[in-house]
């Protein structure tokens, strides 16, 4: 028997693919309903109000945490040297979180909220994600504790401070009085709630979408490589200066509103400050290459780590020109946020994930390679090309929006009404919509060349 607790990290692996299609799905309905709104077929609970969240939930916690929870297992573990610190713990993690997710999906789409952006969740359901996040941090520490290295690989750095911060960040943000089983009120109200949510939302930004995934970077990197990371120290200042600046940023998503102005420009500055960790993390990913540069040519998985990076130094570049009041002015209420959010989501997050999925595939189910290295190659280059329909399409879309909307004329009366700048933006929609569909094809290419690799089959062979 392998010293590993592998069963668990190949469980994660497989629910992370097929949540992944199921919230790119909804993800790909209701672009089309902002396209044709005829798409929500009067039914109530398949109204775009209520099927975002559903998207935004399965795209960020099912997928996105399933693959973070999942490879921490795994990279813990090989990093340390020894078996995960309790295998039963480790499955209630795994069917606990499962559990939050059918939860979500069982009551958002009908209606019942607790209308906090990306903390929608009832109270009930917070309760249950607070226990099974403990049971992860008293395994993947427990694990830590228990390691035979000395040195604690920064990966797990990253990893633990994803683990530790959304604890904080979901325990505070969720503070409510329950009033039946569904229903709460926050301890908060006015700005100071506001402030708080957006405290957390930023964070969940920062430590979830984020480090979370930069331990991922770290450890799966330099071993699809096969390289060393290029910068052991610049990874460390890196870490110091990345948690530390992103817990301040948080304002940048209340400009113009009640919140005090220096409060505002205080989540302005931080938010500048924010580019240089951040491009010091993707630089140290991509000098990783150094050496083994011609990986790029043969390897699809290579290719696809270095654009999830440079999808990161992108982002991580616009995030703080919108967090400029002067340009937030213009970008906030349109489609460029939802242009920057999907760069970051689908460019650095699932390009990231699915990348790593393939370097961790084979190894966890004893094969040479994966099934088919064409169609990783016909995934790269499909979803890359989405990616760019999908982020293209929206800043144009947001940037004419911003303009059509403060548009006046000589008597200071607005040119356009709302609903001409809607019409105008139809073909956007329409052309982010394709580019949804192609992620999406992407994704189950991924799907089957995973399944066939699992079966022990070789394309070919
Ligand atoms: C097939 C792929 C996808 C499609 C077609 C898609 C589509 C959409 C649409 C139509 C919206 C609503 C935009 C609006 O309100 O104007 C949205 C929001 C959002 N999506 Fe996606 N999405 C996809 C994948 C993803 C992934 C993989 C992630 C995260 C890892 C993600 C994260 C988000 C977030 C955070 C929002 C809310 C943005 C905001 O409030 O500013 N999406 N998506
Ligand atoms: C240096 C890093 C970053 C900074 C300073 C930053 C800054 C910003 C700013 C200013 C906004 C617009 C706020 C508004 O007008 O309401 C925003 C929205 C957003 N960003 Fe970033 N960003 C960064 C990186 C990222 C990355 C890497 C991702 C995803 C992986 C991401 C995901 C989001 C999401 C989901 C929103 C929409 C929040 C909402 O309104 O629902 N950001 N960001």
């Amino acid at each position: 028997m392998s010293i590993y607790n592998d069963r668990v990290v190949k469980q994660f692996t497989v629910i992370t693919i097929i949540w992944g299609i199921v919230g790119m799905l909804v993800g790909l309905f209701i672009a089309l309903q902002l396209a044709w709104p005829a798409f929500n077929f009067d039914i109530p609970w398949l109204t775009y109000s209520r099927l975002r969240p559903l998207h935004t939930n399965a795209v960020i916690f099912a997928f996105g945490g399933n693959a973070l929870l999942g490879t921490s297992f795994y990279v813990a573990q090989r990093t340390c040297g020894v078996r995960l610190y309790s295998d039963r713990l480790a499955t209630l993690v795994f069917w606990g979180y499962q559990a939050v997710i059918v939860g979500a999906v069982l009551t958002l789409p009908f209606g019942y909220t607790q209308s906090k952006e990306y903390a929608e969740l009832i109270w009930p359901l917070d309760v249950l994600l607070t226990v099974v996040w403990v049971m992860y941090a008293i395994v993947y520490f427990g694990t830590l504790a228990t390691r035979k290295e000395k040195h604690i690989y920064v990966a797990n750095w990253f990893y633990s401070a994803f683990i530790i911060t959304i604890a904080v960040l979901h325990i505070v943000n969720n503070l409510a009085i329950p009033v039946n089983w569904h229903l709460s009120y926050p301890i908060y109200s006015g700005a100071v709630d506001a402030l708080t949510q957006w405290w957390y939302g930023h964070n969940a930004v920062g430590f979830f979408l984020t480090a979370g995934f930069l331990g991922m970077m770290y450890y799966f990197v330099p071993k699809q490589a096969n390289r060393p990371v290029y910068s052991y120290r610049l990874s460390i200042v890196h870490f110091w200066a990345l948690v530390s600046t992103y817990m301040w940023a948080g304002p940048h998503h209340l400009h113009y509103t009640a919140l005090p102005d220096w409060a505002q420009s205080l989540g302005m500055v931080f938010s500048l400050v924010l580019l240089a960790p951040s491009w010091g993390g993707m630089i140290n990913g991509i000098m990783t290459l150094s050496g083994a540069w011609h990986k790029l040519r043969t390897d699809p998985i290579i290719k696809m780590m270095v654009v999830a990076l440079s999808f990161y130094g992108m982002s991580t570049f616009e995030g703080p020109m919108m967090s400029i009041k002067t340009v937030n002015a213009l970008s906030h209420y349109t489609d460029w946020t939802i242009g920057h959010v999907h760069s970051g989501a689908l460019g650095w997050v699932a390009l990231m994930t699915m990348a790593s999925i393939y370097t961790l595939v084979p190894r966890l189910w004893g094969r040479e390679k994966m099934y088919s290295v064409g169609l990783i190659n016909t995934h790269f280059w499909i979803a890359t090309l989405g990616i760019v329909l999908y982020i293209a399409s929206m800043w144009m879309a947001g940037v004419m929006q911003g303009l059509m909307w403060r548009e006046v004329d000589t008597n200071g009366s607005l040119v356009y009404s709302h609903v001409e700048s809607i019409e105008a933006t139809y073909p956007y929609y329409v052309i982010r919509a394709t580019g949804g569909l192609m992620f999406l094809i992407g994704a189950c290419i991924q799907a089957y060349n995973v399944m066939m690799t699992i079966k022990g089959k070789v394309k070919g062979a």
